[in-house]
């Protein structure tokens, strides 16, 4: 199945220079996301993790469904003042903007195995600064694992330390 066909790009989208990459035209299609999903859970099944981390909003989307396939249990990556009680913080810059991370402390226990789910792999701020909470907290990043990656933007390279995997991937 070629997945970039269910991808729609809109040129523009925030805003000018931005090439946008729209998973809602390919999680409508249920072979389309059925394929994302398997893929993603036979490349996780070997990681041995205790937890997935998902991004809101859109790691979510596929870090749900994964972590129910391979067992894990799910932590929740919010945007600031979203969640209760102890809480750890790191900001990091976007593709355009930036913004902070945060997780619940107790959510994380020293040792456990953390594979990180997003849809997209960009600058890599988001999964560099979720991989430095998870650890920060005493766990270990299992592996990346993203729909898509934007190869030139230098994620991969930001994150060299990391297992990654990505489905699809742009300049
Ligand atoms: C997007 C995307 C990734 C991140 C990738 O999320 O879903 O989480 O940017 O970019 P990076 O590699 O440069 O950090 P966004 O912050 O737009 O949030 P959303 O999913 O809530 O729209």
């Amino acid at each position: 199945m070629d997945l970039k066909e269910e991808i729609h790009v809109y040129e523009g989208f925030p805003k000018d220079g931005i090439s946008f990459k729209d998973i809602n035209s390919l999680i409508l299609n249920p072979k389309a996301f059925k394929h994302v999903i398997d893929e993603m859970s036979q490349v996780a099944k070997a990681l041995d993790a205790d937890l997935v981390a998902i991004p809101e909003a859109r790691g979510y989307i596929f870090g749900t469904p994964l972590a129910y396939l391979i067992g894990a249990g799910l932590v929740p990556v919010r945007k600031p003042g979203k969640l209760p009680g102890e809480v750890s913080s790191m900001a990091y810059d976007l593709e355009y903007g930036s913004n902070v991370v945060e997780i619940q402390e107790k959510a994380i226990k020293p040792g456990d195995r953390v594979i990180i789910v997003d849809d997209l792999l960009a600058t890599g701020g988001t999964m560099m600064a979720t991989a430095k909470l998870v650890e920060k907290l005493g766990g270990e990043i299992a592996g990346i694992i993203t729909l898509i990656e934007l190869t030139e933007l230098g994620g991969r390279e930001l994150l060299k330390n990391y297992f990654i995997h990505s489905i699809v991937t742009y300049p």
